[in-house]
């Protein structure tokens, strides 16, 4: 019977090939990748994905979401499954790893169970989560949000992106739309394996971030209502600047995010102009203001103090504001035993260890809502997320699905 000693790694060789095979669908620019959700290519990545799952003698699970679920059978038929996974879709300019690293590990863990024979008690699910990024459909972690009950699917179906495109339709055209019912599923426990997406661990020599915590996060999205006219001839005086009160903002909203230092942060990531042509000052600017920390306190009161100043701003202007929260989710804290699980199994396989909290969200934030959950983490080079340019070494994904497979294992409990 297979222990949990030392001695049960991964095949990380396997693992670093399956990267590398789904970083090619979807390829960026500059050696990363754009496969944002509901597009041909997240379809591609779904299938490639699927067929990995087929060889590995699993079956599959789609709900109305899209989400996928991958199920490896467990022992005993009462027993509640273990899920395991993130997501595979990423950032218009997004990289390798960011969610991939968390379903391939998963899908490495199983497949190291089957080479060593492992049965245990409860099944596996390895997860493919819609839209996690909320790059095209505000907001991220759209679908597990659903399934944990956090937005309703209609809500979520209605969703557009920049081109007006529904989330609802988009999905249907893909194909990916199932036929389960959202949430229905229960959970025994929940696993997400994911970069850092932060310079700590690397800065740190660590090998392995037990994730004790998520920031909780504000999306405040911005419409400021001016004046279209002529950039030259139109005198000062006579402007309603909605690009000028919109610049204010973001200046304010620095402000507020380093008086709130330390563990609190502030930006501006996404912004449209209307018409946006370079001589009409534009007569409407819509933005989305980004704030986090991990204190429940600060996030409320940074969000009321943007929203005041925000509107103070464009009075101040006579630019009309309005402002609509678009993303959002409180503080999270994991489930303590799981946690010890991570923290035990980076022990055993000797790797090196700190606690940190999660600076990104994270889709096992809505997990947490309806089932013990807990995440484990990578370093990767710079801290760099979101960028093309993302990186992480073969050693370091392997250490992080080490430490999977054991946490996982440990809470399916190992029969043969
Ligand atoms: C999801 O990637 C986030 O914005 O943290
Ligand atoms: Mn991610
Ligand atoms: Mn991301």
């Amino acid at each position: 019977m297979a222990a949990l000693t030392g001695n049960l790694t991964v095949n990380g060789d396997r693992l670093w090939d399956s990267l590398m095979e789904m970083a090619k669908i979807g390829p960026g620019i500059a050696g990363g990748c754009n496969r944002q959700t509901l597009t041909d290519e997240d379809a591609e990545g779904r299938a490639l994905f699927k067929s990995w799952c087929d060889a590995a003698g699993m079956t599959m699970g789609v709900d109305t979401m899209g989400n996928m679920f991958m199920t490896r059978e467990g022992t005993d038929p009462d027993a509640l499954p273990i899920y395991v996974g993130s997501h595979l879709d990423t950032q218009p300019t997004g990289g390798k790893y960011d969610g991939v690293l968390g379903v391939l590990g998963a899908l490495e863990a199983v497949r190291t169970m089957n080479d060593l024979g492992i049965k245990t008690k409860h099944p596996i699910v390895v997860v493919n989560w819609t839209n996690e990024e909320g790059a095209r459909f505000a907001p991220a972690m759209l679908a597990s949000g659903v399934f944990a009950g956090m937005h309703t699917q209609d809500y979520a179906y209605a969703r557009t992106d920049l081109d007006g495109k529904s989330f609802g339709d988009e999905l249907a055209r893909i194909g990916w739309k199932g036929d389960e019912e959202v949430g229905a599923r229960k959970m025994h426990a929940y696993y997400e394996l994911h970069i850092e997406q932060g310079p700590i661990l690397e800065a740190e020599g660590k090998d392995i971030g037990v994730v004790t915590h998520c920031q909780g996060l504000w999306w405040l999205e911005f419409t400021l209502t001016g004046k279209e006219a002529h950039t030259g001839s139109t005198p000062m005086p006579l402007r309603v600047n909605a690009g000028l009160a919109m610049s204010r903002i973001l200046e304010m909203v620095q402000e507020v995010a380093m008086k709130n230092q330390p563990n609190a942060v502030g930006g501006v990531g996404q912004m449209r102009f209307s018409p946006n042509s370079r001589n009409v000052l534009p007569g409407k600017v819509v933005f989305t203001v980004d704030i986090r920390t991990p204190d429940q306190a600060k996030l409320d009161a940074m969000r009321a103090e943007i929203e005041t100043r925000g509107a103070e701003i464009a009075a101040e202007l006579g630019v009309g504001c309005s402002v609509e929260a678009v993303g959002h989710f409180d503080p999270v804290t994991f489930a303590p035993d799981l946690v010890s699980n991570v923290r035990n199994a980076a022990e055993r396989l000797g790797y090196s260890h700190m606690n940190i909290i999660s600076g990104a969200g994270h889709d096992a934030c809505w997990a947490a809502r309806v089932a013990p959950a807990t995440m484990v983490m990578c370093p990767c080079v710079d801290g760099l997320s979101h960028n093309e340019a993302e990186e992480i070494s073969p050693e370091w994904a392997k250490a992080g699905t080490d430490v999977l497979l054991h946490a996982v294992l440990e809470s399916a409990v190992i029969v043969e």
